[in-house]
C-alpha cells in the first residue's frame, strides 16, 4: 500500500462514547456498491496499528468482492481493545459504541462478523445501525455464522489447487497443516481428515489440542511453515508469510481462510520462484462473504448460496491457470481478475448518528 496516499474514500476514528475504545472504520471504495467488511475486536499495542490494520483490511476487502463478482466494494471496523486486557462485562456498551460509528456511514458500509465478534453482535449493531450488519443469528432472518461457508469455500479452493498440482483433488493420503484451529480452522481441518488426509493442527492456544485431536487431527508445536507438506493451510491472524518463512517454507500448495497472509505483497514472488502454489487469500477466504450476501440481498435458499460458495473453486482455477498462461504471480493474477479498482467516490454530507446513547 501507498502509504503517501489516501487510497481510501473514508476513514473515521472515535473514541467509544461509553467505552474509551478507540473505534476506527474504513471506507476502501463504494464505486460498486456500498462497502462491507467484518469487524474486529482484539487488542492492538496502539491503536496506530488498529488504523494500519483497518486500511489493508479494508483494501483487501475491495478486490474480495470484485473477485467474488459482488455490487460491493471493501470496508472494514477495527475496535482497539486495551493490550492490557478488557472486562467482557462491557460487551454491550462497545458493541453500542461500535454500531454509533457504523450508523454514521449512513448504509455506505455494512458489517459482518470478523475476529472477536458474533452474529448475536451483529444482532445488536443490525437494530442500532439501520439494518446495516449481516450475518445475524439465522433465528433473527440473518444467515448466522460464516465460518462455515469461508470454510467451504476454502476447502474448494484446496481442491482446485491440488488439480492444478496434481490433475486430482484427491485429500485422502495427503500431508495437511493447519495453523489455527479457531471457527474456520477446524471445520477445515476436522473435513480433510473425514476426507483421509493426515492433518497436522498447531495453535498458540494449547488447550485446543484436544479438541484438535477429536476432530481427526494430529496436534503439533512444530512449525509447520517448515514442516514437509502437501498442503498448508494458514488460519490464524494475518503476516504469517514473511519472506524468510517462504523462503523456509517446505508446502507445495499454500491455500487459507487468513486475511493479509502475506507480511509483504513482494513475498508471492518469493513463493513463485520456489515453486509454491499460493492461492491469495482474497479468493480463497471469500466463501463467508458469498453466502451471506447471497442468502440476504439476493434472496437464494442454502442450496443455490452453497452452490455460490463451491464457485470459487472455478474461479481458483482460472486464476491459478491465468497466472501459469502469462507466466505471472498468483497475485498479480488476482488483481488482473479483479480489474481496476475504481475510483475513490466522495462520501456524500454527514449524516447524524441514531444510536441512543
Ligand atoms: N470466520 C470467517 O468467516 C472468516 C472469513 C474470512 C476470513 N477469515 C480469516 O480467517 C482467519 C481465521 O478466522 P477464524 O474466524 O477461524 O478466527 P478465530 O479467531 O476463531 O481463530 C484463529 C485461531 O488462530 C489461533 N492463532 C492466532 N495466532 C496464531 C499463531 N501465531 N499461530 C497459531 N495459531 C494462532 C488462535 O488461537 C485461534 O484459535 C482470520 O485471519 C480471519 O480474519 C475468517
Amino acid at each position: 500500500m501507498d502509504r503517501t496516499e489516501l487510497a481510501h474514500e473514508e476513514v473515521r476514528t472515535a473514541r467509544g462514547t461509553r467505552t474509551g475504545v478507540p473505534v476506527v472504520v474504513a471506507v476502501h471504495s463504494t464505486a460498486r456498491g456500498p462497502a462491507i467488511g467484518g469487524v474486529r475486536i482484539k487488542p492492538y499495542p496502539s491503536w496506530r496499528d488498529g488504523l494500519d490494520d483497518v486500511l489493508r483490511l479494508s483494501e483487501a476487502m475491495t478486490m474480495k468482492c470484485a473477485l467474488a463478482g459482488l455490487a460491493h466494494g471493501g470496508g472494514k471496523t477495527v475496535a482497539v481493545l486495551p493490550a492490557g486486557g478488557w472486562d467482557p462485562r462491557r460487551r454491550t456498551e462497545l458493541i453500542t459504541d461500535i454500531a454509533e460509528v457504523i450508523d454514521g456511514f449512513g448504509g455506505r458500509y455494512r458489517c459482518g462478523p470478523d475476529i472477536g465478534s458474533t452474529p448475536e453482535d451483529m444482532s445488536l449493531i443490525h437494530r442500532l445501525a439501520h439494518g446495516n450488519a449481516f450475518c445475524r443469528p439465522e433465528s433473527e432472518g440473518g444467515s448466522g455464522n460464516s465460518s462455515a461457508a469461508t470454510a467451504r469455500g476454502v476447502l474448494a479452493a484446496l481442491r482446485a489447487g491440488l488439480r492444478h498440482r496434481h490433475g486430482d483433488d484427491r485429500v485422502a493420503g495427503r500431508r495437511i497443516g493447519v495453523i489455527g484451529f479457531g471457527h474456520v480452522g477446524r471445520l477445515v481441518a476436522g473435513e480433510l481428515a473425514g476426507a483421509g488426509a493426515t492433518v497436522l493442527v498447531t495453535d498458540v492456544d494449547t488447550a485446543l489440542a484436544g479438541p484438535a485431536e477429536r476432530a481427526g487431527a494430529r496436534w503439533t508445536t512444530a512449525d509447520l511453515l517448515t514442516e514437509e507438506l502437501d498442503v498448508l493451510v494458514p488460519a490464524a491472524t494475518g503476516g504469517l508469510l514473511t519472506e524468510r518463512a517462504a523462503r523456509n517454507c517446505r508446502a507445495e500448495l499454500i491455500v487459507g481462510p487468513a486475511n493479509n497472509q502475506l507480511a509483504d505483497d513482494s513475498v508471492d514472488r518469493v513463493l513463485h520462484d520456489r515453486g509454491i502454489t499460493w492461492v491469495p487469500d482474497v479468493l480463497a477466504s471469500i466463501g463467508g462473504i458469498v453466502h451471506a450476501v447471497s442468502r440476504e440481498e439476493a434472496g437464494l435458499d442454502e442450496t443455490a448460496a452453497n452452490a455460490r460458495v463451491d464457485r470459487i473453486g472455478e474461479r481458483t482455477t482460472d486464476l491459478l491457470d491465468l497466472a501459469a498462461d502469462r507466466r505471472i504471480t498468483p497475485l498479480t493474477a488476482a488483481y488482473r481478475m479483479a480489474g481496476p479498482t475504481p475510483a475513490p467516490t466522495p462520501p456524500a454530507g454527514p449524516r447524524p448518528a441514531s444510536v441512543p446513547r
